[in-house]
């Protein structure tokens, strides 16, 4: 295994490395989400359907969900609009879209396809071109993905210091666009399924100094059990948590334009 990761990874978590990586590498348990029996069933981490349950979201509310394919957060976000409302289904990658639509359609009840729209922008102008618009934005990142880095010899080969640094320059550009696209009183939520430390906490310190009177940290209770309270969210982790995440999650409110 790279020795850089190892030697990073071990550092950060300690005593716990050993048990956490073991944990990586153990099959997941997702739930079943489907929406009636002539539809498709989509299977999720119960720690991702955690983070996307975690935004709060109400029949009626405008939604963005920024970074959203292949959808599986999309679907909790959809299932609690109940066809009122909107929600904005973004992600830059055309392949992913393709999966994303896909999903979408062949997953949720026909009725609530009216308000939701499909979009490929880069989610760090939705700050600049959709100020203040949104009352609820999902932004679960691009990030590191340690779980799958792992299960793969060449994406582990070009692991390095530097990506993980640069993923959290990303995130905090794509935060800082979150952010600015709220609506004042509206609820963002930023997760990674990343264990890097550059790309969680450090993200959301970074944007409570570049927004200081913007926003403000909203406590996430109840957790999923055996989940870690880290500085401003929860880091859920697969040794502690029955095999669930990596999932990492903060949300912020925005109080003052
Ligand atoms: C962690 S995945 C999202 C998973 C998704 N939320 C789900 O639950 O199925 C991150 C996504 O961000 C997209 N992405 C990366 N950079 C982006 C950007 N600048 N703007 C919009 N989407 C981006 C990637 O294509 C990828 O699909």
């Amino acid at each position: 295994m790279n020795s850089d990761f190892l030697d990073f990874y071990s550092k950060h978590y300690g005593d716990r490395w050993p048990l956490l990586l073991e944990a990586l590498f153990k099959e997941t348990h997702p739930v079943e989400l489907r929406f009636s029996d002539s539809l498709q069933s989509y299977f999720l981490d119960e720690a991702s359907l955690f983070a996307a349950k975690c935004l709060d979201v109400q029949p009626g509310m405008a939604v963005l969900d920024m970074c959203a394919a292949p959808g599986g957060k999309s679907l909790v976000l959809a299932s609690q609009l109940a066809g009122q409302g909107s929600l904005q289904c973004n992600d830059r990658s055309p392949e992913r879209r393709i999966r994303l639509q896909h999903v979408l359609e062949n997953t949720l009840p026909a009725a609530w396809h009216s308000i939701i729209k499909v979009t490929g922008y880069d989610g760090s102008r939705f700050g600049l071109h959709c100020k203040g618009q949104f009352d609820r934005i999902l932004l679960d990142a691009p990030c590191s993905s340690e779980r799958h880095v792992i299960q793969s010899p060449k994406h582990l080969e070009q692991w390095s210091l530097n990506r993980t640094k640069r993923l959290s320059v990303e995130q905090g550009s794509l935060l800082a666009s979150a952010v600015d696209a709220l609506a004042l009183g509206g609820v963002l939520v930023y997760s990674t399924c990343a264990l890097s430390p550059f790309e969680n906490d450090a993200v959301v310190e970074k944007i409570l100094k570049k927004r200081k009177e913007k926003i403000r940290v909203m406590n996430i209770s109840p957790s999923i059990d055996g989940s870690d309270s880290t500085s401003f969210g929860v880091h859920i982790l697969p040794d502690r948590s029955e095999g669930r995440g990596p999932i990492y999650c903060a949300k912020l409110e925005k109080i003052s334009d």
